[in-house]
Order: C-alpha cells, then structure tokens, then sequence
C-alpha cells in the first residue's frame, strides 16, 4: 500500500486529522515536523533561531527522504514541504492528499500554537495569505485528493478521505 501524504498549510489540520485517518486504515501516523524536533532534541522555532529557514529546508529535506522510504505510513508534513522541488518528487511516491482551508481557520487554529517561527513578529493573516498565494497552485497541483478541512469535525474529514481511498 502507497504512503497516505496529507499536505497544506500550517493550521489546515494535517497533524490532527492523520492521527484520526492512521488509526482508522491501522496505519502507523508519522509527523515530519515532530520528528525532526525529536531527532534534533529542539524545537522547530529554535532550529529557525540557529540555522535559519535554510537549515530548517535542510533537515526537512533529509527527513522527508527518509519517511518516503518507509512503508503504510499516514505522513504529516509541514507546510512548506511541497515549496522544493525535491521533495514533491518524493512525496509523488504516496498518495498526496491536500487539506484545503480558509485563513481565518488557520489564524485561529495557529494562534493556539506559539512553535510557528514564520509567523513570529509578523501579521499572521497577511503572512499566511502572501504563503498561501506563493504556494496554493503547488498544493493543488501535487494533491491525488482535495479534501475541505475547514472548520469541519475532524471525524467527517475523515469520513471523507476513506471515502475516497476506498473508490
Ligand atoms: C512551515 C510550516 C510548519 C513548519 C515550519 C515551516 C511552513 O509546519 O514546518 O514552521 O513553511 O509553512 P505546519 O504546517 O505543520 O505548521
């Protein structure tokens, strides 16, 4: 079975929603981010602070090379993940499934959640609208599947993914 790859941006419910979908298809949930802050022994802002974004892309490269090569894995990745052609091509390996949502689902949902070093010292809604416009085409174009995450009960997105799996 190919790897289950939920894509979109930060906020768009990627981490919550593949641990609903994971233990629904018995599948193991893997979160790119979280494993890279377990590997690192820090957090995603504080690996901003010291290498920069380019040494996050780094690491974020390296880690997403290594879970493609894994099998039956729900994979959370961040939101940037599809902004390297590198990694699109790895991902392409799963069945790539994009949460789509507003930006005031994900302003609300991001502003519970201080670990978004893009957002810090910044207008979050203006940063998350000016990510969305470089990047929205590039979701699009990389998803098997477009799912509406919004403001919708986790369950029913769910629902919705092994819906279409099952197709
Ligand atoms: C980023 C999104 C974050 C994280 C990093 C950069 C981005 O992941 O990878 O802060 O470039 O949009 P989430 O989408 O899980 O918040």
């Amino acid at each position: 079975m190919q790897n289950i790859i939920l894509i979109g941006p930060m906020g768009s419910g990627k981490t919550t929603v593949g641990k609903q979908l994971a233990k629904r298809l018995r599948l193991d949930f893997v979160d790119s981010d979280h494993m890279i802050e377990d590997r690192c022994g820090v957090s995603i802002s504080t690996i901003f602070d010291i290498e920069g974004e380019e040494g996050f892309r780094k690491r974020e490269a390296k880690m997403l090379s290594e879970l493609c090569d894994r099998a039956g894995i729900v994979l959370a990745t961040g939101g940037g993940a599809i902004t390297s052609e590198e990694n699109r091509i790895m991902l392409r390996k799963g069945f790539v499934i994009y949460l789509k949502t507003s930006i005031e689902t994900q302003l609300s949902r991001t502003q519970k959640n201080q670990n978004r070093p893009l957002l810090d010292n910044v207008d979050a809604q203006e940063k998350l609208a000016q990510l969305m416009a470089e990047r929205g085409e590039l979701y699009e174009q990389e998803a098997d599947l477009i799912v509406v995450s919004g403001d919708r009960v986790v369950s029913k997105v769910v629902d919705e993914i092994v819906e279409a799996l099952d197709k």
